[in-house]
């Protein structure tokens, strides 16, 4: 049964109902609170004041899934558009999405936004290569950090969590040997800085990517990942509004299974970050040598089901794998402020049709979904995957 009157209603139910816990606010333009400005202290972990917002386009995404869902797993999905999840800034043009997104943040809530245009992007794979290539990296402050700024000063009300530039740093430290690597990373180097500095207002809190326990976890990669990390915060100044780091954004890692799931391979001696919960606490203690904060948050947006990659490294739209734990700052372990959602679940990594300029290789893989759109767009047999695996169910 296809799009039938009775989910609908029941979408629409869920996404306008009255929010549950007393301590939400109502939207901003009838709340009291949201006439002080927001002053976010970064020594102090904002998620236990702040709940991430269910922004509104990736709740249009899902309304718009609704409606071709039978009407049981449509309820379902109804659910996900509440789920709180970060809005990708991933091009200029795409700058037009935060002023509306900004629209309906209620007083208690956070926006997450994620910053993601930097020249070369993605340089050692090719389903996410950006729209500014190698040396625009003074395009990059101008027509993207800045506009960025500019609107996030206009609304001093509003309290927002940047994720700075996923899998840039971390490529820098092991994938250095390419090229496309050599050559992006001038420009990650200063355009991250840059962001850093120029993003450094009382309403922000900002986490910078360091990839996942399976990435900088390797015995070999903890110190320089740390380091290559704090060189970029150094030279942005240090700034105050600097929480510390983001990891498994867009990942499929499982925060505490243990033994870890790629604890039986031959080379697991030489990683003790078996698990995010292991990789948070190691790579936050080498952070903390390297002299950057610590804190983490910690994507679990697509981390319900495990044991699905033939190889840790496998990124690109994992078959089998389901809706994670919802967004939380109960997460157990100090160093870790709070579980997120960073990837939209249904939005591609990245494309499987191989004649395409940003058809990488991982996205044809025995255990990637197939077919697949190009990256960040989407693709509603996987949406409805991750909700029938999603753990716990909605
Ligand atoms: C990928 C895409 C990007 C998209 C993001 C979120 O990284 O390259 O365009 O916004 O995923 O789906």
């Amino acid at each position: 049964m296809k799009f039938t009157q009775s989910a609908v209603l029941a979408f629409a139910a869920t996404a306008v109902a009255a929010p549950s816990s007393t301590t939400r606010e109502k939207p901003r333009a009838a709340a009291a609170a949201c006439s002080s400005a927001v002053s976010l202290d970064a020594s102090t972990n904002i998620w236990k004041k702040y709940t991430l917002h269910a922004n509104n386009f990736y709740k249009a995404e899902i309304e718009e899934a609704v409606k071709t869902m039978d009407a049981d797993l449509a309820a379902q999905a109804a659910k996900v558009a509440n789920v709180g999840s970060f809005l990708w800034i991933d091009t200029i043009d795409n700058i037009a999405k935060v002023e509306p997104a900004i629209a309906d943040v209620p007083c208690n809530d956070i926006l997450g936004l994620v910053i993601y245009d930097l020249p070369g992007r993605d340089c050692a794979a090719k389903a996410s290569n950006g729209e500014l290539k190698v040396g625009e990296v003074s395009k990059y402050k101008s027509q993207y950090i800045d506009p960025i700024v500019k609107i996030l000063k206009a609304h001093p009300n509003t309290a927002f969590a940047l994720i700075i530039e996923p899998d840039s740093l971390p490529n820098l430290v092991t994938n250095s040997d390419l090229q496309t690597c050599k050559d992006s990373a001038a420009g990650y180097r200063d355009g991250v800085a840059y962001a850093l500095k120029n993003l450094n207002l009382p309403n922000v809190i900002m986490y910078i990517d360091a990839g996942h326990g399976g990435w900088l976890g390797w015995d070999a990669n903890l110190k320089p990942g740390a380091q290559e990390l704090a060189k970029a915060y150094t030279a942005a100044g240090k700034p105050k509004q600097v929480r510390g780091i983001a990891t498994n954004v867009a990942g499929w890692n499982s925060w505490d299974q243990s033994p870890g799931e790629f604890s039986k391979a031959s080379d697991a001696k030489y990683n003790k970050c078996q698990n995010e919960k292991i990789y948070v606490t190691e790579f936050g203690a080498a952070l903390k040598t390297a002299g950057m904060p610590n804190h983490a948050i910690v994507d679990t947006g697509r981390n319900g089901v495990t044991g699905l990659r033939e190889e840790w490294g496998n990124w690109c739209n994992v078959k089998g794998a389901g809706f994670g734990v919802r967004p939380t700052s109960t997460t157990g372990t100090e160093l870790a402020d709070a579980f997120v959602w960073v990837k939209p679940g249904g939005e591609s990594d990245g494309t499987s049709d191989s004649s395409a300029t940003r058809y990488d290789s991982f996205c044809g893989k025995s255990d990637a979904y197939q077919p697949s759109p190009e990256a960040g767009t989407w693709n509603q047999a996987y949406f409805e995957d991750l909700l029938r695996n999603a753990k716990p169910q909605f």
